[in-house]
This record gives structure tokens, C-alpha cells and sequence, in this order.
């Protein structure tokens, strides 16, 4: 096939993690007759210093017309130590949100076998871990108006706001992803205090007879943020609004002890954007030793979400499973001899060769 695949790498550690999700793709378009044109566009803090603007109408252009976005990260330092910087990085993120109507955040959370050892939970309990969360991501507190401060500077105030479309939408992908899964789906809300989660139980309510092979279950975020601890294999797929997904994801990316694993897609209409989820990570931004596999399992998630090309992603992710079966793993991963971020890239995209069987390079 052809088609475009926009690229946004960002700040921080995502132009060097992207880079080696685009030498698994290069080995996907040789080993499977694809074709990709890869467009670039500034975002971020990078795009605050070459433009003022942290999502540039250049850069929106060039994620309109592709068939999908490819993204790295975005934030720096010298913006969050300012409270006062009128413009921040992250904007551009909920600009890009909105304007590119990306309604649902995807973000699965798999334990690997090899390391199990690295999570902060006791490894019995993390071994079963397989969800995903479905988290609402241009409606809610996030957006709602009014929000400000009062002339005297002594209130401030946001609003939740919610309509029935926006639920259904993300209510109804979940509902199909559980069906490809095992069959169970939670909806984490606060029905007892808050009349948006009321609104949210009213409308699951509505749609769940369309799918009455999956087992619907409620949970209140308090709840479910003590349970996600406590026993994370009974979760399967849970469907959540923008502020309680943001807060639960960062918990659920942890139980696997692997940030650095952790891919996500972020799902519109038009075109979806897929990034990993460990953020720009300055520290150590430039160093070779940022770990890329979140990044080349997104590059998985583009194939298969935008373009359905399962076998293509089914490869990517085999290939990320041998590297860490052959200790090839940058230093979050291991204890011992720690790979750079280029040996990492290199090596997957070698695996993905090698599963094809064409042209092996020897570029490790
Ligand atoms: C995320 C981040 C963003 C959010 C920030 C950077 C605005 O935390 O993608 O989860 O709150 O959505
Ligand atoms: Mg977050």
C-alpha cells in the first residue's frame, strides 16, 4: 500500500525514539511492498522556539492531509519552571487534540514475561496483567467553559462539561475492543458525586443492549484507582472520561514497571496520531539511552489501527519481544550491559527482517 504517515517528533527524547521507529518501518515497507511518504511538522517546545506557536497552522496542515501521525513528545524544562511563560508546550498538545477532533486515547497495558521483576507490585500479581484503557480526550474539564480567574485573583474556576455524542462515541470503540478481547468492560466514573459521570452511566446504560456478549461493569475512580493496584488482572477494557483517564493511565503505566514499553494511540475521525506515552524525558534527551520501544510499539498501533495491518504490526511487536528474549534493552530494562537507543532501534528492525526472511542486515 501507500500512503502518508505525518511525523512529529517533538521535543526532548522524541526525535531520537522516533528515529528508530522509522528503521522498523523501513523494514516494513521492504519486507511487505509498502510505501510511505513521511512529512515532518514542529510541535512542541521546538516549535515555540522556531515559530511562537507550539501547534504552527503548518504543522496542523501537514497532519489534515496524511493518513496518519506518527508523534514523539513534547515538553522541556525552561517552560515548566516558569509560571509565568504565556505560551507552554503543552497547549500545542491540547491544540493538536481538538483541532484534529483525536477523541479517544487508547492506552494498553501488557505485562511482559521477561520483565516482571521490574514492576513495583509483587510479580504474581502483575503476571495477568493485559488492559487497555479507553479515556475520553477532547471533552471534559479539559475544555469546558467557563474557566478563569475572578477579577479579584482570589477564585478560579473550570468547568466539566459533557454532551451524549461525545460518550457514545468512545463508549462504542470500547465496547468493540472488548470484543476482541476478553469480553469485559468498566466504566470508571464518580456517578455518586458528579452529574457528568451520571450522565456518562445513563448513556453506557443506553448502548451496552447493543452488545450483550460483554460483561459491563461500573467502578467509582476512587475505587478503581486502589483496585488498579491491588489486583490489575481483573480489568480488561475500562472506558473513562478526559481527567480521570489522564490520572489513571499514568497509574496503570507503572504496574508493568516498563514506562518506557508503553504506546498509545489517540484516535479521531479523520486521522489518529499514535505516541508513546513516556513524555519527553529531557534528562537524558540526546544521550542514546532513551528506550524506543514505546515508540516502534506505537509505530505498531499506526499499522494496525489506521492501515489494518495486522500481520505488519503482529511482526513489529515479535520483533520488540526478541530483542528483549536476546537482552538487547536500553538501561530501564536491565541491570546488566545496557544497549543505546540506535543499537535498540537497529536490532528490531533486524528482527523484523530476519521474520521475513529478506535482505538480513547486519547493522547491530
Ligand atoms: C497526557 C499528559 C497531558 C494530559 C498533558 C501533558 C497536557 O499528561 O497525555 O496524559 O494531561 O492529557
Ligand atoms: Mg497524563
Amino acid at each position: 500500500m501507500k500512503a502518508t504517515i505525518a511525523v512529529l517528533s517533538g521535543d526532548g527524547i522524541g526525535p531520537e525514539v522516533t528515529d528508530q521507529a522509522l528503521k522498523s518501518l523501513s523494514a516494513i515497507e521492504e519486507c511487505y511492498g509498502h510505501q510511505f511518504e513521511l512529512p515532518t511538522g514542529l510541535v512542541g517546545a521546538t516549535a515555540i522556539d522556531a515559530t511562537g506557536d507550539p501547534f504552527p497552522a503548518e504543522t496542523e496542515k501537514v497532519c489534515q492531509s496524511a493518513d496518519a501521525i506518527l508523534f514523539g513528545a513534547i515538553g522541556d524544562p525552561k517552560y515548566d519552571n516558569d509560571p509565568n511563560a504565556k505560551v507552554r508546550p503543552e497547549q500545542g498538545l491540547l491544540a493538536m487534540r481538538k483541532q484534529l477532533g483525536l477523541f479517544a486515547n487508547v492506552r494498553p497495558v501488557k505485562s511482559y514475561q521477561q520483565l516482571l521483576h521490574m514492576s513495583p507490585l509483587k510479580p504474581e500479581k502483575v503476571a495477568n496483567a493485559d488492559l487497555v484503557v479507553f479515556r475520553e480526550l477532547t471533552g471534559g474539564i479539559y475544555f469546558g467553559e467557563p474557566r478563569g480567574r475572578s477579577e479579584d485573583g482570589n477564585k478560579a474556576y473550570d468547568t466539566s462539561i459533557y454532551s451524549r455524542e461525545e460518550i457514545v462515541r468512545i463508549t462504542k470503540l470500547a465496547f468493540q475492543a472488548a470484543r476482541t478481547r476478553s469480553k469485559r468492560l468498566t466504566l470508571v466514573d464518580k456517578a455518586n458525586v458528579l452529574a457528568t459521570s451520571r450522565l456518562w452511566r445513563d448513556t453506557v446504560n443506553q448502548i451496552a443492549p447493543e452488545y450483550p456478549d460483554i460483561e459491563l461493569d461500573y467502578m467509582f475512580v476512587d475505587n478503581a484507582a486502589m483496585q488498579l493496584i491491588q489486583n490489575p488482572g481483573r480489568f480488561d477494557v475500562i472506558v473513562t472520561e478526559n481527567m480521570f483517564g489522564d490520572i489513571i493511565t499514568d497509574e496503570a503505566s507503572v504496574i508493568t514497571g516498563s514506562l518506557g514499553m508503553l504506546p498509545s494511540a489517540s484516535l479521531g475521525d479523520k486521522v489518529s496520531l499514535f505516541e508513546p506515552i513516556h513524555g519527553s524525558y529531557p534528562q537524558v534527551a540526546g544521550m542514546n539511552r532513551a528506550n524506543p520501544m514505546a515508540a516502534i510499539l506505537s509505530l505498531a498501533m499506526l499499522l494496525e489501527y489506521s492501515f489494518d495491518l495486522t500481520e505488519e504490526a503482529q511482526s513489529i511487536q515479535n520483533a520488540v519481544e526478541s530483542c528483549i528474549s536476546a537482552n538487547i534493552v536500553t538501561e530501564d530494562l536491565t541491570e546488566g550491559t545496557a544497549s543505546g537507543t540506535d543499537a535498540v532501534g537497529n536490532a528490531v528492525a533486524r528482527f523484523v527482517r530476519e521474520s521475513k526472511q529478506v535482505g538480513i542486515k547486519s547493522d547491530l
